[in-house]
C-alpha cells in the first residue's frame, strides 16, 4: 500500500562526499537503494524495494522534466537533472541525479541506475523557476497527459529561445 506522505516544508541536505544510489527495474520500480539514500528518505530497505521510484516523489517536480527522463533513457541515453525529492517524514532534498539505462549483452535495455549529488546552490536558484513555470503550464490541464504535452512544448519553446538543450542548461548553471 502507498505511504501517504504530507510535505513537512523543511529541507534536508547530505554529505557532499556522498552518493544516494538507487537502481530500478524497466518499469522504474526500485531493486536496489545504498544506505545514503535510506538515511535521506528516511525509508527502510524492506519499505523501499518493489516501490515505484514515485514513492519519493515531490509535489514540485514538474511531470515534463519526468517524461524528458524516461525517452532519454528508453532512447538509450544517459541524463543529468536537478530533482526534489521528498521523504517519508515529508522533509524535501534536493539532488543532482546522474541517470544511466543499463544494457545486457544483446544490448536490451535491462534497468535503470540512478547517481545523486549534492547540487551547488546556485543552481537550484536557477532551477526554482524554471521548475515552477512548467508546473503551473501543467496545472492548466486537467489530464495527466495533456499536461505533460503541455509542459513538454513549454520546455522545448523555453529552451529554443534560450538557444540552448536541456543537456547544455543543466551544465551551464
Ligand atoms: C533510475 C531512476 C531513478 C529515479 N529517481 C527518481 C527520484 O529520485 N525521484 C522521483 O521523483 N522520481 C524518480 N524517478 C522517476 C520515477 O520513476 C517517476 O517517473 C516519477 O517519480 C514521476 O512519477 P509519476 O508519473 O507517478 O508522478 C526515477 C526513475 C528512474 C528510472
Amino acid at each position: 500500500m502507498a505511504i501517504a506522505v504530507v510535505s513537512s516544508g523543511i529541507e534536508r541536505s547530505f554529505p557532499e562526499d556522498e552518493i544516494i544510489v538507487s537502481k530500478t527495474d524497466t518499469t522504474g520500480k526500485i531493486t536496489y537503494a545504498n544506505q545514503t539514500f535510506l538515511n535521506v528518505a528516511k525509508y527502510e530497505e524492506s519499505e523501499i524495494l518493489g516501490a515505484p521510484h514515485s514513492i519519493i516523489r515531490h509535489p514540485d517536480m514538474p511531470r515534463s522534466v519526468f517524461q524528458l527522463l524516461w525517452d532519454t533513457l528508453f532512447a538509450g541515453r544517459e541524463i543529468f537533472a536537478y530533482v526534489v525529492n521528498q521523504a517519508k517524514d515529508g522533509a524535501f532534498y534536493w539532488v543532482f541525479a546522474h541517470v544511466t539505462p543499463t544494457f545486457d549483452d544483446a544490448g536490451r535495455i535491462v534497468g535503470f541506475h540512478s547517481n545523486r549529488r549534492v547540487p551547488m546552490p546556485s543552481a537550484i536558484d536557477a532551477v526554482r523557476p524554471v521548475y515552477a513555470a512548467l508546473l503551473k503550464e501543467e496545472a492548466k490541464h486537467a489530464s495527466k497527459k495533456d499536461a505533460v504535452q503541455a509542459g513538454v512544448a513549454f520546455l522545448t519553446r523555453f529552451l529554443q529561445e534560450q538557444g540552448t538543450t536541456y543537456d547544455e542548461l543543466v551544465f551551464a548553471i
